[in-house]
């Protein structure tokens, strides 16, 4: 509003128009709905954090200084209902149904579906395909949403079909679900659909729960019903529950569209959400098919679903099918076998890695979970055998999801008999199973070591692979069942004793005869002659992995000077923070790790040496850049190779040792932290600059 219009102020418009608080509360709610949805809902957010926030504040503001603004579809609304002391009751105008589950698993379970379709709609075999709409199947809770003239009024969970609980306080705090419909919105509509949680939501929650000292959860389900169950509306919101709907109920005047498929279009215009995870096919091969792709794909999704399901497309003929006890004879779901299974603990024994950390490992009564029959699982390390309350003798849950190492997820504890004995895992193994040396575990460690190092053959044989890994000395044939053998038989202690090895030797092995016996002699011979960053890396010192070992050979030059660098020297190489410079100087500290690096060079071992900063590398060596934003011509690999070419490093994130930050368009916070720290900034011009500059001077 300009200084006219102020002192116009009779002007129709300025009285009631742009300025007046029902309407900029109005034109706030409205935009601030549209950000909603296009954030939680098309996961593509349309203005800044910092911008949204504002506009928030606005309209809290607004609303406290004129409360009759406050409407219930204000996004300030969401959290607001008071603790109940139990739930009223719903009764569905339209009975919410369930489904009849096919259990078999495979393809011949979407053709006996389409088979019993054909038959109730008295098909013959030359009749066309029947049509369908595929969708997943979600596993959270069954609510039903209904909103009046656009606005949500109530939500229920579907209870016995016939009546659910008005769980309306809880379900408005839902993020993703909106408060008032977008478009032309039916005078009374009913929206179906199931509340999940995100597997990665489910697992911060439990984290956060565990540190708060209140109960975890044992998967997303229970969360999620857990959640809406919840009495307290304010413990609700705190919740991160997703929500997709499949379907319709009581839709009062409105004529939905003719197929299942439209009604989800219909149901997504609305606002609300709408799995994209969805297909109209024809007839049996089509259900398989979408069975088959979904299957495929299964893992990767971010939230579990324990199979698919098929509805008839055409709503005219679901109502001709009608449905038998509250289950629909026009819908179906396809299971897929199950991820998750129960089983007995019946002990729990530890691995020893490579760095000598002791992972406990469960073992169990073997049982049938995601394709396989699992008999270990992982249970990560005391905290999580803590976290979890996990006890020998307990009846567990064990996930298996692709290719993922199966892990104990929980016990179930109203199955457990009688009193069983927690399980510290220092107490059960005070020594190493392997070598009988000391386990300890440092005070801020989540996991527990054996002290033996090299003198561990668990850790030995670990770091004899890691010795002779590809990226490493690259010792072709020499895995995990030779590197068993000849540690076993005590042939190879140290990687030293790899290089005297002789044909007999090897020979005499299990699988091994005088011909692989040379060649895996000729692949020894051939890695004597390596590259200095290379051997840094095939030492297995603790957090020195392979960029590392470059930047320590880039910067030292040669092994006698990194020999000598004390943890001071140690951090003035890029991205070598205190932790990584302590476990080098432990390592090189150690007498027995000194001996055998001796006895490597003794044993013929040699390398070219690095290039020490400066010299001959490029006169950007040692420089740390990060890239971010949009730079008006360079495409950010080109920027890289640029840099590069000179010696210098582009790493992901902006720390206190990074030199240059070049920032382009739309910058984010790297560009804010480098700020922050004092970082110099480039932008591609200065880039150029600095590259051009180099290019002379070096
Ligand atoms: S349709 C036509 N579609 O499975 C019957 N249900 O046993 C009405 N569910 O209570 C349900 N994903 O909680 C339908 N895409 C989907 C679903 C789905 C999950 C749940 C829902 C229902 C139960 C059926």
């Amino acid at each position: 509003m300009d200084l006219f219009d102020s002192i116009g102020g009779d002007s129709p418009e300025s009285a009631a128009g742009a300025g007046a608080p029902e309407v900029r509360a109005a034109a706030l709610r409205a935009e601030i709905a549209r950000h909603d949805h296009a954030y939680y809902v098309l996961d593509a957010p349309t203005i800044p954090d910092a911008e949204y926030d504002r506009l928030f504040r606005e309209l809290q503001a607004l609303e406290s200084e004129h409360p009759a603004l406050r409407t219930p579809d204000s996004p300030t609304q969401r959290v607001g209902g008071k603790p109940l002391a139990q739930f009223p009751a719903v009764r569905h105008r339209i009975p919410m149904l369930s489904i009849r589950t096919e259990t078999d698993t495979e393809a011949s379970g979407a053709l006996a579906f389409d088979a019993r379709v054909r038959r109730e709609l008295g098909l013959k075999d030359e009749d066309p395909p029947v049509e369908y709409a595929a969708e997943l199947k979600f596993d959270g809770l069954a609510i039903s949403l209904r909103y009046e003239d656009g606005v949500l009024v109530q939500a229920a969970t579907r209870g016995d079909g016939e009546t659910g609980e008005d769980v309306t306080g809880n379900v408005r705090t839902v993020k993703v679900i909106p408060l008032r419909l977008r478009g032309e919105a039916p005078p009374v509509i009913e929206i179906r659909g199931e509340v999940y949680m995100r597997r990665d939501d489910f697992e911060r929650l439990n984290v956060r729960q565990a540190e708060a000292g209140d109960k975890t959860f044992v998967n997303p389900r229970n969360a999620a019903a857990g959640s809406v169950r919840q009495l307290d509306p304010g413990i609700a919101a705190r919740r991160p529950l997703s929500f997709f709907a499949y379907g319709l109920g009581d839709t009062g005047e409105w004529t939905p569209p003719a197929t299942h498929g439209e009604v989800l279009d219909a149901i997504a215009a609305f606002g609300l959400p709408v799995c994209a995870h969805r297909a109209v096919v024809q007839g049996a091969q089509g259900l398989a098919d979408f069975h088959a792709r979904i299957g495929a794909l299964r893992d990767t999704l971010p939230f579990d679903i324990d199979g698919v399901v098929y509805k008839v497309n055409s709503l005219a003929l679901q109502q001709r099918m009608g449905f038998v006890t509250r289950e629909p004879r026009w819908a179906v779901a396809h299971k897929y076998p199950a991820q998750e299974a129960l089983t007995m603990l019946r002990d729990i024994e530890v691995q020893v890695g490579r760095t000598g950390a002791l992972t406990p490992v469960a073992r169990l009564e073997p049982v049938f979970v995601g394709g396989v029959t699992v008999t270990n699982a992982t249970l990560h390390n005391q905290d999580e055998i803590d976290r979890k309350d996990v006890r020998i003798g307990d009846w567990v849950i064990v996930r298996r999801a692709g290719d993922v190492i199966p892990e104990v997820v929980a016990p179930v504890v109203e199955r457990r008999s009688g009193e069983l004995p927690r399980f510290v895992l220092l107490d059960r193994f005070p020594t190493c199973p392997v070598c009988g040396s000391h386990v300890v575990r440092g005070e801020d460690e989540a996991v527990a070591r054996c002290t033996g190092g090299l003198f561990c053959p668990a850790q030995r044989k670990q770091a004899l692979l890691h010795f002779a890994g590809r990226r490493a000395m690259d010792i072709e044939g020499l895995g995990d069942k030779l590197v068993d053998q000849l540690v076993d038989a005590a042939i190879v202690k140290t990687p030293v004793d790899l290089y005297r090895l002789g044909v007999l030797a090897l020979a005499n092995l299990e699988r091994m005869g005088e011909k692989s016996a040379h060649k895996l002699l000729a692949a020894i011979e051939s890695s004597r002659s390596t590259t200095l960053a290379r051997f840094i890396f095939a030492l297995g010192i603790r957090n020195v992995g392979e960029a590392t070992a470059r930047d320590l050979a880039r910067h030292f030059g040669n092994l006698d000077a990194l020999l000598a660098a004390g943890v001071d020297a140690l951090q003035q190489v890029p991205d070598v923070g205190p932790i990584v410079a302590k476990s080098i100087a432990e390592f090189f500290a150690e007498p027995h790790n000194r001996e055998v690096i001796e006895q490597l060079r003794a044993a013929g071992v040699h390398w070219t040496e690095g290039e020490p900063q400066g010299t001959v590398a490029g006169a950007l060596a040692g420089k740390t850049f990060v890239l971010t934003g949009t730079l008006p011509t360079l495409t950010r690999d080109e920027a890289k190779a640029m840099i590069e070419a000179r010696g210098g490093k582009v790493a992901g994130s902006v720390s206190k040792k990074t030199h240059y930050v070049v920032a382009g368009a739309e910058a984010g916070s790297k560009l804010d932290k480098a700020q922050a720290l004092g970082v110099s900034i480039l932008d591609e011009d200065g880039l150029r600059a600095l590259l051009n500059e180099t290019d002379t001077n070096g």
